[in-house]
């Protein structure tokens, strides 16, 4: 597939992949781009993850023409774009590597070689020369892993942007919905480093970019300047919509039957969105992409072992890691005997900038009786 006259796509889609990274799960599979930049000398970009070494061969090969490669660009050391970094340097002895040099450090821990006496050093603002195409390097530490470099394609306005402006799901499955799987993946695998995409939008606004090339997910050829926006309030941790999530952990059913009774009175007050999220069934990358997306977060869970359920430790963990900021929480809390849970969610979150704190908390002894369901009354008000 050419993405220009002389930018070929070489990537290849894997649907066998169960769990992305080890933890994210894909139903639509993944897709691991490569490009090829045919020109007076030609440049590959990345490889691809394990197993599928023969298919992007055979995709590069046929992009080559009976030519032969010169350059090797790496990125991103991240195995799903270097497992085959061995590969190609032995199919195409005379080729180069041109590489940040904290990518060279990976590559000797990665592979056990760091290909030495074929190396090409690149920085902040050092070109390749390609021929008619030059590429300009743009450091992206974090974006994200600390040895990544984008690059620039003046001659087509094209950014190779590595990770960033990636997304879940293969390729030859896209149905032009881009937002959800992009957020899940961006807040998922990106959302610590919102500090550092922001740094490399502020590059990136230098640059005229019209295309964008990223190592996941589909080509972006229209309103790239739209994604940028998109990016810039993902990575600023600005809400993108208005709603309400409630995320709940349930034992008994009693914590879940509170949490649904607050969805329906939110809908009934036409709160604009409503998400709900069994924490222990649902995809908790996908709660934790509603909590970035919208204001405001409803945390509903137990006293367990004089801490909180597991699973909500674990979703609060995944928002503090990634810098949960500028949202309204509130909380509602069951305990049998001895109440804890409201108590260990502010400790956790008390860190968090620019949190604001509903007025009204849910206290469940057990079962919801006519007093929590007041506080639920009063809470469902407040929130619409
Ligand atoms: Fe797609 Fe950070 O690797």
């Amino acid at each position: 597939m050419k993405i220009t006259k002389d930018i070929i796509y070489v990537g290849v889609d894997d649907h066998q992949v169960d769990l992305f990274e080890g933890q994210y799960i894909v139903p639509e599979g993944m897709a691991y781009n490569s490009y090829l930049i045919s020109d007076e000398k030609i440049a590959v970009t990345d490889t691809v993850a394990e197993g599928f070494e023969e298919e992007w061969i055979g995709n590069i090969k046929a992009a080559l023409n009976g030519k032969t490669p010169d350059y090797l660009i790496v990125h991103h050391m991240e195995p799903d774009h270097s497992a085959n970094i061995d590969l190609f340097m032995t199919e195409f002895p005379d080729a180069k590597i041109v590489s940040s040099a904290k990518a060279f450090t990976m590559m000797g821990n990665f592979l056990h070689n760091t290909y030495a006496d074929r190396q090409v050093v690149v920085k902040e603002g050092d070109t390749l020369e390609l021929g008619a195409h030059s590429l300009t390097f743009v450091s992206a530490p974090m974006v994200h892993w600390p040895e990544v470099m984008l690059s620039y394609d003046k001659t087509d306005k094209v950014l190779f942007s590595a990770d960033a402006f990636g997304k879940f799901g293969a390729n030859d499955v896209y149905d032009g919905d881009w937002d959800c799987e992009a957020r899940r993946y961006y807040f998922g695998i990106v959302g610590k480093f919102g500090a550092q995409v922001q740094n490399l939008l502020k590059k990136a606004a230098a640059l005229d970019i019209q295309i964008i090339c990223p190592l996941h997910g589909p080509v972006i050829t229209e309103n790239a300047g739209e994604y940028v926006k998109t990016y810039n309030k993902w990575s600023s941790y600005t809400p993108e919509d208005e709603g309400v999530v409630i995320a709940y952990t349930s034992v008994y059913g009693h914590t879940k039957a509170a949490a649904e009774m607050l969805a329906a009175r939110l809908e009934e007050k036409n709160c604009p969105s409503v998400s709900l999220f069994d924490l222990a069934r649902d995809d908790m990358a996908e709660a934790v992409e509603d909590a970035f997306r919208y204001d405001r977060l409803v945390l509903a869970t137990t006293t367990y072992n004089t801490d909180i359920f597991p699973f909500m430790r674990e979703f609060i963990n995944h928002l503090i890691e990634r810098n949960y900021q500028n949202r309204k929480i509130a909380i509602i809390e069951n305990g049998s005997w001895a109440a804890q849970a409201e108590k260990v969610i502010r400790k956790m979150l008390e860190n968090s900038k620019d949190l604001v704190f509903a007025e009204n908390t849910v206290h469940i002894m057990s079962a919801l009786n006519d007093e929590s369901k007041a506080q639920l009354e009063a809470l469902a008000e407040e929130l619409a």
